[in-house]
């Protein structure tokens, strides 16, 4: 397959019309991102003064939230021996403390709503309408210029203003990102492939906060949208989800009415009756993001646990898997489009059929590939620079699976009465971090889409 030709053109085919999709309502989670890369030997000498025996207790079972250092570290070294990103809410004040002495290397725009309004807003150009749980100044300094709005209200009239100039000073949302590459060593463990985790001292975004301005005014900011994506759900327990499911019901309701076409980012959610509750509400989306983890934690809540464990049993993970999963969700739920990403390849399932599906996923793989690169994507040149990344070699026996099994050609073919596209992607060798990749690939696939279509 001439992958890299495909590439070029869907690029082009996507950068000239992307423009042309009107406003995208993202909400509701954003938050500051401190990147710290970690060093070994200062993690270890830390570990070293909190007490090993207590820490080490933590790196095989991680704890539910983060109360005290030895869950914090015991925490971090769990993602370090297993490769695996997790998050955990920081509720101990004194931990908090800790970790802001522990200090970062880079302060970075962080949750999805954020990281994709700087990419829509700030680099495509298109204007995004973001809920912010708390504008402060740190905060609102990390959006980039752009057409990127908030609502506010002004004399009992809603006015969309750029974040940079909201007058107030509200409290700053700090996850604490601790990054480590592949091979990263401490103690005994060595990281089998790069990633981190992150500690949340936020109360807003991990309860799900809306803005009262948000919530009293949603329909009218929801009307001047074309497309919303929903996000921040994760961190929600089977003790305070009930209220924020009310709240997101309705606007899913006001959304649908609208005929607006709204995507849902599935970041991890290790609570099972917040993951039941997102299944039930699944057929009112339009679209789901998720990874192989992700699907496979929705295929456990579902009765499907053999599905689960096939999703996690191989690297690169069994296409054929994925596609039976995605087409057990796509039928339970009734949603029109489940978009697959994975280290090195992506698959859409779709109810709608054509190559634009698959030339927006090309569109997203360039962006992801800036983004793992650069950490951050700072304009359509760093994208295009993207094209001279080979395509993933370690995607071949991926194609040729489903090749054989559903007669695919050019990445396309049709499984069940849906449309299955599938491309391999570009792998940067070494990322400079890997917060938010997701989330670039996602919403640059759905708006890609769109953008295709008008
Ligand atoms: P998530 O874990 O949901 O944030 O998504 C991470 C995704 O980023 C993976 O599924 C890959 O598709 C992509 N990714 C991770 N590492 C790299 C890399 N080094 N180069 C390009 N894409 C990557
Ligand atoms: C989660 C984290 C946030 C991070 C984002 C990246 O929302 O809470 O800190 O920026 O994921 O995907």
């Amino acid at each position: 397959m001439a992958w890299g030709r495909l590439y070029a053109s869907a690029f082009e085919k996507v950068r000239t019309r992307i423009r042309e999709i009107g406003r995208v309502l993202l909400a509701y989670n954003t938050n500051i991102d401190a990147i710290h890369y970690l060093d070994g030997k200062d993690l270890e000498e830390r570990v070293m003064r909190v007490g090993l025996e207590d820490v080490l207790k933590y790196s095989e079972e991680l704890p539910e939230r983060v109360e005290s250092l030895p869950q914090l570290l015991g925490s971090i070294l769990w993602s370090v021996k297993r490769g695996k990103a997790a998050e955990l809410f920081v509720e101990s004040c004194s931990t908090r403390f800790y970790m802001k002495r522990w200090g970062w290397d880079e302060l970075r725009m962080g949750g999805q709503v954020g990281i994709m309004a700087n990419l829509l807003g700030g680099v495509y150009r298109v204007p995004v309408i973001a809920h912010v749980p708390q504008l402060s100044r740190l905060q609102t300094g990390l959006f980039k210029e752009g057409p990127i709005y908030v609502p506010t209200v002004m004399d009992g009239e809603v006015k969309l203003i750029h974040p940079k100039e909201f007058a107030g000073e509200e409290e700053s949302c700090i996850h604490f990102i601790y990054e480590f590459p592949r091979g990263f060593s401490v103690l005994d463990f060595e990281a089998p492939r790069e990633n981190r985790f992150i500690g949340a001292a936020d109360d807003y975004n991990t309860t799900l906060f809306i803005r009262d301005e948000f919530r009293e005014n949603f329909e009218e900011i929801a009307e001047s949208a074309s497309l919303a994506v929903i996000s921040g759900l994760q961190a929600l327990t089977k003790e305070n989800y009930r209220e924020p499911f009310e709240i997101i019901g309705e606007h899913l309701e006001v959304l649908n009415e609208l005929g607006i076409p709204v995507h849902l980012e599935f970041a991890f959610t290790p609570d099972e009756a917040v993951r039941r509750a997102i299944l039930d509400l699944l057929g009112k989306f339009w679209s789901v993001g998720l990874n192989e983890v992700e699907l496979a934690s929705i295929m456990e809540v579902m009765g499907e646990k053999g599905l689960a464990q096939k999703l996690l049993a191989h690297d690169p993970v069994d296409p054929i898997a994925v596609t039976e999963a995605m087409l057990k969700l796509a039928e339970k739920t009734g949603i029109r489009r489940i978009h697959f990403h994975t280290y090195g390849y992506y698959l859409a399932l779709t109810d709608y059929k054509g190559e634009f599906v698959r030339d927006a996923l090309l569109f997203a793989a360039l962006a992801a590939a800036a983004k793992a690169k650069l950490g951050d994507v700072p304009s359509i040149n760093e994208i295009i620079k993207a094209m001279d990344i080979p395509v993933n070699e370690r995607a071949k026996p991926v194609e040729d699976s489903l090749m054989r099994e559903y007669k695919m050609e050019k990445g396309i073919s049709e499984v069940g009465g849906y449309q299955l596209s599938f491309i391999p992607t570009k792998i940067v060798a070494k990322p400079k971090s890997t917060v938010g990749i997701g989330d670039t690939i996602s919403s640059s696939a759905f708006i890609g889409e769109f953008a295709l279509r008008s």
